[in-house]
């Protein structure tokens, strides 16, 4: 089973998920990364659990397009929104990082339609 190690404010959370979990989901039903993980909408839409992938990003599936409306160039940089994501592989993140390596959440938004 995936282990999601989660840094947040100088601490590292990390704990065993099943296999297929979506870590929205999972704190929508106060289990781990509960009550550390930030989300609103769940549906790929706010940017609130906007996450910065450290490592075990390879193992992700390609960006779907709510992610590539939302997150625009951050994909590149290592961004994924976890509202859209199921683990299946082992995955560190963080929702921590400077606004200026994020750039603006509106960036997307102004330049895509529809
Ligand atoms: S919780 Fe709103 S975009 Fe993921």
């Amino acid at each position: 089973m995936p282990i999601v190690t989660l840094h947040k404010g100088g601490e590292v959370f990390r704990d065993e998920v099943a296999d297929n979990s979506n870590l929205v989901v999972r704190a929508g039903i106060r289990k781990f990364p509960y009550p550390n993980f930030k989300y609103k909408c769940g549906m790929g839409k706010c940017a609130t659990c906007t996450s910065l992938i450290i490592s075990g990003g390879e193992h992700l599936p390609e960006p779907n397009w709510k992610e590539k409306k939302i997150l625009g160039d951050r994909l590149a940089k290592g961004f994924r929104l976890a509202c859209q994501l199921w683990i299946h592989h082992d995955i560190e993140l963080t929702q921590e990082f400077d606004a200026e390596r994020a750039g603006p959440a509106s960036d997307a938004e102004a330049t895509v339609t529809g």
